[in-house]
């Protein structure tokens, strides 16, 4: 199976990788769906929504916090210097992904594709002021602050720059996502459960576009129906495997 995985990768000539919150598993950020992802017996869904946001902001921005908090003490693990590697050398193209973690880009990926925000980036609820948290240096001031952030320009409540249920995707991100998925002849999907959309088309239109779909998961989950190859583990345990074996064959 993972000697079929590697052959795929390295005879591809345009590859993508579509990823979710399981390839960050490893680095110790609980994932939205199972056992891990509860905070104070809320699920994701019941908080990551406008209506949550806007009944309680409060709790939302304590949610975001907990999770700013956890994504901090993170480090990107084997699994994202595993696509990182394989950007640098020339197999992969880019990577498509549906976590707002940032490991991507701290492990060294390039040409990163954010479809659902970035949670160190914070936006105003009525103007347009926009900030990024880690190159303004107010990372830390927003993690240990208690009630509600407010935009320096107008003095309205600030939300996290991220995607929550029922909105819609960064136009840019989402439109570059697809001309990829279009153009690439396979994807390398890791760790996400492939239920929420329109993020879970990409790997479909690889597929419909005749591209090969190689999966990477500790479970089944909604893209596995579609995978020409599925690797059942831990994505930081098979993606070094895979660079050696591609490494071997290119
Ligand atoms: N290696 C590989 N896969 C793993 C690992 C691991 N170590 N640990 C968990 N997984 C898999 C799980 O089996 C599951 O299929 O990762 C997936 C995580 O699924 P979700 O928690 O649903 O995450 P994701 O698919 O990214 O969710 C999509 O939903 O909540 C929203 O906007 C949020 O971007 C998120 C979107
Ligand atoms: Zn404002």
């Amino acid at each position: 199976m993972l000697g079929h995985a590697g052959k795929i990768l390295a005879r591809s000539r345009f590859a993508i990788a579509f990823t979710g919150a399981g390839i960050s598993a490893e680095s110790g950020i609980p994932t939205f769906r199972g056992s891990n992802g509860l905070w104070r017996n809320y699920r994701a869904e019941e908080l990551a929504t406008p209506e949550a946001f806007r009944r309680n902001p409060r709790l939302v921005w304590d949610f975001y916090r907990w999770r700013m908090r956890k994504i901090l003490e993170a480090k990107p693990n084997p699994a994202h210097y595993s696509l990182a590697e394989l950007e640098k050398m020339g197999v992969l193209k880019a990577v498509i992904t549906q976590n707002v973690d940032d490991l991507h880009r701290e492990a060294g990926t390039k040409n990163l594709i954010e479809l659902h925000g970035n949670i160190f980036r914070v936006r105003c609820t009525s103007c347009p002021y926009r900030e990024n948290l880690k190159e303004s240096g107010r990372v830390r001031e927003f993690v240990e602050a208690e009630g509600l952030p407010r935009c320096p320009r107008c003095g309205s409540i600030l939300r996290p720059d991220v995607v929550w249920f029922g909105e819609a995707l960064p136009r840019e991100a989402l439109e570059e996502a697809f001309r990829l998925a279009e153009k690439a002849d396979m994807v390398l999907v890791v760790g996400t459960s492939g239920v929420v959309y329109p993020a879970a088309y990409i790997p479909h239109i690889v597929k419909e576009r005749g591209g090969k779909v190689i999966e990477v998961n500790v479970e089944k989950s909604g893209i596995t129906p579609i995978a020409d190859v599925f690797l059942r583990g831990k994505a930081g345990e098979i993606l070094p495997k895979l660079v050696e074996l591609v490494r071997g064959l290119r």
